[in-house]
């Protein structure tokens, strides 16, 4: 746990005894068998037929757009109203990202703008290669429209669902809805493995493909031969085996995040809160709020009583490296960060502690003013 913080945004403890006892089962037998069986997991959990588990999520989402495509001055339709992870992968491709704003209800890719998105594109004479929705603090974007959108044009959909294991849209898992999707397991998710992520797909040759250059693209041979570029992107035993406990959590986690943000809900009714689509249910990873007043001054009051707050993501468009890129804008993603404060949200956290925070938010509002 943090030492300046009593309260921590999101804390994932380290289960030594229960992992040490999965690591005893595997004792003598290959190391990748943890990952294969953190892999399998997945499978499983999502009803994904193919996983790749890797050492993040960018490079999962790296990956995902070589697979689908991406290169050299393409565009890419992405999420302005995210963490910088899901943009620079764009660049590391050399393509063009198309940043397109957020609705208000979900805080996620807005629908009507991705298609002018795709629209401007092809007004240069050049459609967009990939569209990354971001399913963001968890929640899931509106699918059922994005996909409608995305199927006309003809433009495949790769989920960045790094903060959103365990959500579904319409009884499904994010991550198994666009041709690939991915989940990150760093430190802070709602399951980690202390660094880590993964890919998922239903397109075999996605799956090869990832998985021979996540592994330097070594060719099947007796001797070391490599045919194209590769990467050293494969996660590590170790991180699958912390994988492997903490997944047996994800659900108990998941209903105790639910609770906490009813909670809030409650006992913080000036917030505005992000709302869950139409056949979508949120993991609640990250519970946010927009405030009627100052977030920073909120920030700072609940800092000096060492409770961990942080305001939401800037939105990519305004961020110094990416601000001369074409986007698509309505203003939400603006105001997200100007008036949004994302709250404790761990499954540790105890109703007297969501009742404090909450009183000190509630305080005197007119001094956050
Ligand atoms: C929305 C989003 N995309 C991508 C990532 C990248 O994941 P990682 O930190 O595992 O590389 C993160 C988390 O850091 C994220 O929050």
């Amino acid at each position: 746990m943090s030492h300046r913080f009593i309260i921590p945004l999101s804390y994932n403890a380290i289960e030594t005894d229960v992992l040490s006892k999965l690591l005893h089962q595997y004792t003598n037998r290959h190391h990748d068998d943890l990952i294969h069986d953190f892999e399998k997991r997945l499978r499983e959990m999502t009803g994904s037929p193919y996983v790749v588990a890797l050492s993040s999520g960018t490079s999962a989402i790296h990956l995902g757009l070589q697979a689908l495509g991406v290169g050299s001055g393409d565009f890419v339709i992405v999420s302005t109203f995210t963490y910088v992870a899901t943009v620079n992968p764009i660049l590391y491709l050399g393509a063009i990202p198309v940043f397109v704003d957020s609705e208000a209800t979900t805080w996620n890719m807005d629908p009507g703008l991705l298609e002018q998105a795709i629209d401007g594109c092809i007004r240069q004479h050049k459609k967009p290669k990939a569209i990354i929705v971001v399913h963001t603090y968890g929640m899931p974007a509106d699918m059922t429209k994005i996909l409608a959108i995305a199927k006309y044009f003809n433009v495949p959909v790769l989920e960045d669902a790094a903060e959103a294991i365990g959500s579904t849209w319409n009884n499904r898992s994010v991550g198994t809805v666009g041709r690939v999707g991915i989940f990150s397991f760093n430190n802070n998710k709602i399951i980690t493995t202390f660094g880590g992520g993964a890919l998922l797909t239903d397109v075999r040759e996605i799956y090869e493909n990832t998985l021979h250059w996540a592994t330097q693209s070594r060719e099947n041979l007796p001797y070391y031969e490599h045919a194209e570029l590769g990467y050293n992107y494969r996660i590590g035993p170790i991180n699958a085996a912390v994988g492997l406990t903490q997944l047996d959590m994800l659900k108990e986690e998941i209903s105790k995040r639910r609770s906490i943000f009813e909670g809030y809900q409650k006992l913080l009714p000036e917030l505005t809160w992000q709302l869950e689509p139409s056949g979508g249910i949120s993991n609640h990873w990250i519970i946010a709020g927009i405030l009627r007043s100052d977030p920073e001054k909120a920030r700072k009051k609940l800092e000096e009583n060492r409770i961990e707050t942080r305001r939401l993501w800037k939105p990519m468009h305004l961020q110094p490296f990416y601000a001369h890129y074409k986007s698509f804008i309505n203003g939400t993603s603006e105001r997200l960060f100007e008036k949004g404060l994302c709250l404790p949200s761990g499954g540790q956290l105890s109703d007297t502690q969501v009742e404090s925070i909450s009183v000190i938010i509630n305080r005197n509002p007119k001094r956050f003013n």
